[in-house]
């Protein structure tokens, strides 16, 4: 069985001291750290842009997971190769050609991800789950941290699977979004590969060994 990763999202970082966060991320157990770009319009939010990116970017260790909740999001896909992304994920919702999109990302070298809202069904990825690196279900409505998490994410990582494992095709299931060590290991058994936590790293007493907790209650289960 190949390893079950964590994800922490810098969103619920202290913002007055990112450099200190993605510090203790680089010493963590972490696989990825995620980074979310919200532009106000696609989510009712905005995050932080290009020069805070690139800022985070000078002191990180690990994979860049950038998920991108922006409209019409190819205008901005070579920036973020540039800027150092590893993942770049669009949102399925955003794109009016997400195939043409999902080839660009590749093109510049990053792995393609496409996030999906809570209401979007996973049979829409059909037609092009065979060149997606990463599918990542959001099991919150995006725009912000510390939300709960929607119980039908469960069924829709199962029917994502199966689409997947009928396809051939070699993508990860990533979750996003409500995610702790309540509901960790029932969504791994369901289906899921990388899991993203915000609020509930950043929000336990020792961040460091949470990240190495939740890794390993992931990865002890089969
Ligand atoms: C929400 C973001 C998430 C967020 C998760 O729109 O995409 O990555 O940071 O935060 P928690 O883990 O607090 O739900
Ligand atoms: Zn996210």
């Amino acid at each position: 069985m190949t390893s079950k990763l964590v994800a922490p999202s810098i969103l619920a970082g202290n913002f007055a001291n990112l450099q200190r966060d993605i510090e203790m991320i680089n010493q963590s157990d972490a696989d990825w750290l995620h980074v979310d770009i919200m532009d106000g319009v696609f989510v009712p939010n905005i995050s932080f842009g290009m020069p805070v990116l690139h800022a985070i970017m000078r002191h990180a260790l690990k994979p860049l997971d950038v998920h991108l909740m922006i409209i019409d999001p190819d205008r901005y896909i070579k920036t973020f190769a540039d800027l150092g992304a590893d993942i770049l994920t669009v949102h399925y919702e955003a794109c009016t050609h997400l195939h043409r999109t999902i080839q660009a990302i590749k093109a510049e070298g990053m792995k393609a991800g496409v996030a999906i809202n809570p209401h979007t069904n996973v049979s829409l990825l059909e037609d092009v789950i065979e060149y997606i690196d990463v599918v990542l279900v959001m099991s919150v409505n995006p725009g912000f941290g510390g939300q709960s998490f929607i119980n039908n994410t469960y069924k829709k990582i199962k029917q994502l699977k199966e689409i997947i494992v009928d396809s051939g095709s070699n993508a990860i299931i990533e979750i996003d979004g409500g995610v702790s060590n309540d509901n960790a290991i029932e969504l791994i058994e369901a289906g899921a590969d990388v899991l993203v936590a915000g609020s509930y790293i950043f929000g336990s007493e020792n961040p460091v060994t949470t990240i190495a907790n939740l890794k390993e209650q992931i990865n002890t289960q089969d």
